[in-house]
């Protein structure tokens, strides 16, 4: 990595990853007391992925960095930046990212986790391009990757509803020609820091007996407040970057907003006086997956031809923290590019490495064995079974 003078950054690769098995509303109907008519006018969310035995964030992230890499055109070894979004990493230490950069056969980039939440990707993104306009970098692969379905409460209504699994991730490429115009906003405000939260497990409160037995490890929530704050804020802050950037949001083609709820992406197009056609929207399938959300929305919304050449978008999320970040920028990337990026790189393309004397306990919860040990749905687009794998995940009772 050396510095030079200040060079333009494109997106030039996309990928996503989504686990083969579903979590309907009606699995949740026969968990807490809630209905799928409730989920869905109040949330928009019909479905959700969730990881089997085998995944973790590392192993999701990985193929979607692959497939990424793939659509941009260049091997892994071209990459010398990992950066990785998650609230859900695989360990506390090594960092998600390190695992990562070993599955997918770099040996080059400086790899690292960021902590902010739902907005964990966006903050990535704009980190990683600060590196690659300081010239710190060529080649950025920046991933939100999520395996939250391991750290609900089965019990808790309010949130085992929302959240789901999975993995998106872009390549930032440096270039000598001419910048396109970009704006960027990024916004912490702490008095919200304890309205999305997992209590234990940190410096704070170690994982003990009793931590456990308290369910502080698991994600609480003020819903309400959230909410709240979500409306206000991904409005003010996508118009921050739009403004940044230089254009009016009736400039804006697409926005491809975090997908926590209907609801919230209704408030904010209507605050920006825009029809709901701007906004893309895939939580009805995938709920909420945090830092993974936008990037798999992003390479959704590019794979179903809702993106062209020269198109206005911008990127933007809230999360826990309270984080929020916005992200304009124009597209300059051959949107056709991404199905054959996604084709060429199957689940069982990476494997993340385990220590040689040690094994994690079953990490599902007990109120997803029966959901996981069904046969999956047959109607994968993404060839996402893991081959060798036995159809049904075994069925533990941990
Ligand atoms: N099924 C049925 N009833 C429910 C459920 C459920 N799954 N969940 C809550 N309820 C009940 C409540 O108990 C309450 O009942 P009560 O009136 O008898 O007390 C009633 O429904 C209304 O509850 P509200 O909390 O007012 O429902 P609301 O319309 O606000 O929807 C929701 C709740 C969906 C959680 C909403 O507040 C929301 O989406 N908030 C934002 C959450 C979010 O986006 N979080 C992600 C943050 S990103 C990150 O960093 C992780």
């Amino acid at each position: 990595m050396t510095g030079s003078a200040t060079r333009s950054v494109r997106l030039s690769g996309w990928g996503r990853y989504a686990p083969a098995q579903i979590l309907t509303n009606a699995d949740l109907e026969r968990m807490v007391d809630t209905s799928d008519d409730w989920i869905v006018s109040r949330t928009g969310i019909r479905e959700r992925h969730v990881a089997a035995a085998h995944e973790t964030t590392a192993s999701m992230g990985a193929v979607a960095g692959l497939r990424a890499i793939r659509t941009a055109g260049l091997e892994p070894d071209d990459i010398d930046l990992i950066i990785l979004a998650t609230l859900t990493p695989d360990y506390w230490m090594p960092s998600t990212a390190a695992l990562v950069k070993e599955a997918i056969g770099n040996s080059r980039a400086a790899a690292f986790d960021l902590a902010a939440a739902c907005s964990g990707f966006v903050y990535a993104y704009a980190t990683a391009s600060a590196y690659l306009a300081a010239g710190m970098a060529k080649h950025a692969l920046v991933i939100g990757a999520e395996l939250l379905t391991r750290f609900l409460d089965y019990a808790d209504r309010s949130t085992c509803i929302l959240f789901g699994d999975g993995a998106g991730a872009v390549v930032l490429s440096a270039s000598d020609e001419p910048a396109a115009p970009v704006g960027i906003e990024l916004t912490t405000e702490p008095q919200g820091a304890y309205m999305i939260w997992l209590p234990a497990g940190g410096s704070r409160s170690p994982s003990s007996a009793e931590t456990i037995a308290r369910g502080e490890h698991k994600i609480r929530m003020e819903g309400k407040e959230t909410y709240r704050f979500a409306t206000r804020t991904l409005a003010s802050t996508a118009l921050a970057a739009v403004d940044k950037a230089g254009w009016k949001p009736e400039d804006v083609d697409l926005f491809v907003p975090h997908q926590a709820n209907i609801r919230i992406i209704e408030a904010v197009a209507k605050g920006l006086g825009l029809p709901m056609d701007k906004m893309f929207v895939n939580l009805d399938r995938y709920g909420n997956t945090s830092a993974a959300s936008v990037p798999i929305a992003l390479a959704e919304a590019v794979n179903e031809g809702r993106v062209k050449v020269g198109d206005k978008l911008v990127f933007v999320a809230f999360g826990a923290g309270f984080t929020s970040g916005a992200v304009a920028m124009e597209w300059t990337a051959d949107p056709a590019a991404g199905p054959s990026g996604d084709a060429a790189v199957t689940a069982g393309d990476v494997v993340i490495r385990m220590p040689v004397d040690w094994d994690s306990v079953d990490p599902i919860p007990a109120a997803l064995v029966e959901v996981l040990a069904r046969p999956l749905p047959l109607d994968l687009d993404l060839s996402d079974v893991v081959p060798g794998e036995p159809e049904h995940a075994h069925p533990s009772t941990h």
